[in-house]
């Protein structure tokens, strides 16, 4: 899809994003009813009260994670596969995206979403329940979050590398986490956003 005329408008997207952008059709992520509305920008529904975010702060998002060819990068809450989708063509066939989804259902349809691309570098699992994330694969570079934290998740900042990077909405603040290895890692604050909540996943909830 287009960049988003919001974004262009202000002139910072980064040529690899935009990239990106044009490489991965969001239309294909998204289910029948809602594809005549791909090229709007704001979130669209994919089932399960989840969404498919709204193109410009995925756009913000994905400026901010800096992601580089080759690099391992961790995609929590999936969903329609489009971010798994835009990650695995930043970093191309030498780096490798893991996509994970709580929602079994939309694990299941994300990557069917996603098997469109021949990207086999990617791919999507169900969120183990209670776990963030994917420890036992851990570490990342990278780590795209997709849904809103109530405070930072530690165990998520445990599967960085020493001077990863991750992109996480905590209480309607995008942060930028950067590891800095056993030391407290530095986290700068990059706008307001509405996400739907990141859930822990407990099967007893
Ligand atoms: C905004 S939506 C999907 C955005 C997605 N990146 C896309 O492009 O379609 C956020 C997703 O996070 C999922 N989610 C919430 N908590 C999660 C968790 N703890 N682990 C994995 N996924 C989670 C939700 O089920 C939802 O599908």
């Amino acid at each position: 899809m287009p960049v988003p005329p919001r974004v262009r408008s202000v002139g910072g997207v980064e040529p690899r994003v935009r990239d990106a952008f044009a490489a991965i059709d969001r239309r294909s992520f998204l289910p029948g009813p809602q594809r005549r509305f791909a090229d709007q920008d704001r979130p669209l529904g994919i089932g399960f009260g989840q969404t498919n975010s709204q193109p410009t702060t995925v756009v913000n998002m994905l400026t901010l994670l800096d992601v580089q060819p080759g690099q391992r990068v961790l995609d929590v809450g999936s969903g329609s596969g489009w971010t798994t989708a835009l990650l695995g063509h930043l970093v191309g066939p030498e780096g490798e995206v893991l996509g994970v989804e709580l929602v079994a259902e939309l694990a299941r349809s994300g990557a069917r979403n996603l098997s469109a691309y021949d990207m086999e570098w990617t791919s999507i699992r169900p969120a183990e329940p209670g776990v963030y994330g994917l420890p036992e694969l851990a570490p990342f570079d990278r780590i795209l979050v997709s849904a809103m934290a109530d405070e930072l998740p530690l165990e998520l900042v445990d599967q960085l590398r020493p001077g990863g990077l991750m992109v996480i909405p905590v209480r309607s603040r995008m942060l930028v986490v950067r590891s800095r290895g056993e030391d407290p890692p530095e986290v700068t604050e990059h706008g307001r956003y509405a996400f739907v909540p990141l859930v822990a996943g407990d099967p007893d909830r």
